[in-house]
């Protein structure tokens, strides 16, 4: 028995339950407190305990990692509604048991009716939240027909068993933590403001830790997914209801565009760190090129001898990513509008090149760094699971609406958020985005493009065997976060928790600064790096990763302290 068997469940039962899972229990408190423990059936690492604990009885009932990937990917829906959606998209790294990998681009396209210059006014200039805070900011939503297909190829146990945890607490509730309460009243006003007549997420006292969040129309779209899978959402009453929504502000989703919606399997980028083979995300994600391009550029240099956040590490990383986050502004874009020169970004010649102008005696300035040519932040929410299975199959994904609770707007009648996804185009070369990000002509609005990325979704193998999934939110910083976790691992020495908690810096080129977590770099760290031209910036938290790290005695979860995240495992 569990609290998601059956269609309704309650708390009598949920605690009977715990009750009698000592062990979860004091697993996910050694999660925040030091100790990983370690599971030898499988576990979930995501970013609401209820989520994790829906993609826990999946796997307990028999599900693969992909079954609990699309339990997890609908429960986070009802309980993150910040980040996880059925209104956004994402992209999943799939890692077979027996070493077959592939990824799936569930990502956002832009409507038929959008055009290049459409957050522009006459005299060219951004219309300031036009691609955040509208009808017009979101993507056409890919979430739902990236399950249905990861399913279709991959899963195991019945579609509608998958959908019945995420139904159960949207029908019924569940308590918010202290976290999502904060969320929730933050974005008080602008729920109201963006969503005149309707009464989702707003309260007249303000949310407590504790309190039960209900969300019925949530409830019944889902249950319409769970009947009839893809036309659940792209064709009947839900997708009639979000092209009502969208014509109450000029929004540009018609019937077609949802109709004509469907998630692509692309093959993985890959390469290697020392010993290591990574996975990872192709185009539209920027992340896996980006990933491979810093890994690459950092390999001959000993961190391991120089240590976690030292100045030597610091300095190297950052000048690393000036030259990365270059490269991204011009040649990173959706594949299947702009030719992407994947296989020259990747070369070892041309990466190791790239780091000639770097020395030690002076950062580069990044007006100095341009994009490489060769022949031929509250806004930070989006949310990272990754899932093994018993089998060792193995499942990253990163899914998004984009900015904290998307655009904000709620599909009236159908009770979930719309992403503003739009606003990761480049509206205007050399404009930056929500996250400082600049792009050109490889990233421009077009009908039926999807919008570059950063998200990271990742696994890495050792000697041919599994050896860590791993991914995370947090916009531009998500990249350089995946980074720095892996080498917390493999260059210091950290186990899976460790390596997630650990303090992170960031530099994305332009603008030209670090920005780093509060204790970060010591004051000594920062000293030796200011004097030599770098321009260090205090941060708020950088990113939310999940992680699991395979180890001789099992798998070891790393449940980001940052957020509510948690291990669930068995
Ligand atoms: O796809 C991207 O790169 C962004 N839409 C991700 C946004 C994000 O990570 C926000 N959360 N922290």
């Amino acid at each position: 028995m569990n609290r998601f068997a059956g269609s309704e469940f309650s708390y009598r039962v949920i605690k009977i339950i715990l009750g009698s899972l000592p062990l979860l229990i004091i697993a996910a408190a050694k999660a925040q407190t030091g100790t990983p423990p370690v599971y030898s059936n499988g576990m979930v690492v995501c970013a609401y305990p209820d989520a994790a604990q829906a993609g826990l009885f999946i796997l307990k009932k028999g599900g693969n990692a992909v079954d609990a990937a699309v339990a997890v990917q609908f429960a986070l829906a009802v309980t993150l509604p910040e980040a996880g959606n059925i209104g956004g998209g994402g992209f999943m790294v799939y890692r077979s048991a027996k070493g077959q990998t592939n990824t799936l681009d569930y990502r956002e396209k832009a409507p038929a009716a959008a055009s290049t210059n459409m957050y522009l006014d006459a005299a060219g200039n951004i219309i300031p939240n036009m691609s955040l805070y509208t009808h017009q900011a979101s993507g056409v939503p890919g979430s739902v027909d990236g399950m249905v297909e990861a399913h279709r190829k991959y899963g195991r146990l019945p579609w509608a068993v998958l959908l019945q945890p995420a139904i159960s607490l949207a029908r019924n509730g569940f308590k918010i933590t202290a976290h999502l309460a904060a969320d929730l009243n933050r974005n008080q006003a602008d729920f109201k403001r963006l969503n005149p007549g309707k009464a989702y997420f707003v309260k007249n006292a303000p949310w407590q830790t504790g309190d039960v969040l209900v969300q019925t129309d949530l409830a019944n779209t889902l249950q319409l997914i769970s009947a009839k899978g893809r036309a659940g959402f792209y064709e009947g009453r839900v997708a009639a209801q979000l092209v009502a929504e969208m014509k109450t502000g000029n929004g540009l989703m018609t019937l077609a565009d949802l109709k004509n919606y469907h998630s692509k399997w692309r093959k993985a980028i890959t390469g290697k760190y020392k010993g290591y083979k990574v996975i990872t995300m192709p185009p539209p994600s920027s992340g896996g090129i980006a990933l491979v391009q810093l890994l690459h550029a950092v390999e001959k240099y000993p961190l391991h001898r120089y240590g976690y956040n030292r100045d030597s590490t610091v300095q190297l990383i950052t000048e690393a990513e000036r030259r990365v986050y270059a490269d991204r502004s011009k040649y990173l874009g959706d594949p299947d509008f702009y030719k992407v020169p994947v296989d020259s970004l990747l070369k070892p010649e041309y990466i190791t090149g790239r780091m000639a102008s770097f020395a030690w005696a002076q950062a580069t300035p990044s007006s100095t760094i341009q994009p490489g040519s060769f022949a031929g932040y509250e806004s930070d929410q989006t949310t990272h699971y990754s899932i093994v299975d018993k089998e060792g199959n193995a499942v990253s994904i990163t899914t998004t609406l984009n900015g904290s609770f998307g655009s904000k707007i709620v599909v009236n009648g159908a009770g979930f958020l719309l992403n503003n996804e739009m606003d990761d185009f480049s509206s205007k070369p050399g404009t930056p985005n929500m996250y400082g990000l600049v792009g050109g002509k490889a990233n421009s609005i077009q009908p039926g493009k999807r919008m570059l990325s950063s998200m990271t979704p990742t696994i890495l193998e050792k000697n041919g065997k599994l050896f860590m999934v791993v991914g995370t939110p947090g916009g531009s910083t998500i990249i350089t976060s995946v980074f720095q976790t892996i080498l917390n691992v493999i260059e210091f020495d950290m186990d899976m928790q460790q390596a997630v908690a650990a303090k992170r810096f960031h530099h994305q080129w332009l603008p030209d600064n670090i920005t780093a977590e509060n204790n970060a770099l010591t004051p000594e760290v920062k000293a030796i790096l200011t004097k030599k031209g770098y321009k260090i910036l205090d941060s708020g938290g950088i990113g939310r990763v999940d992680a699991i790290l395979k180890t001789r005695a099992g798998y070891q979860g790393g449940a980001d302290p940052r957020g509510d995240d948690t291990t669930a495992g068995w």
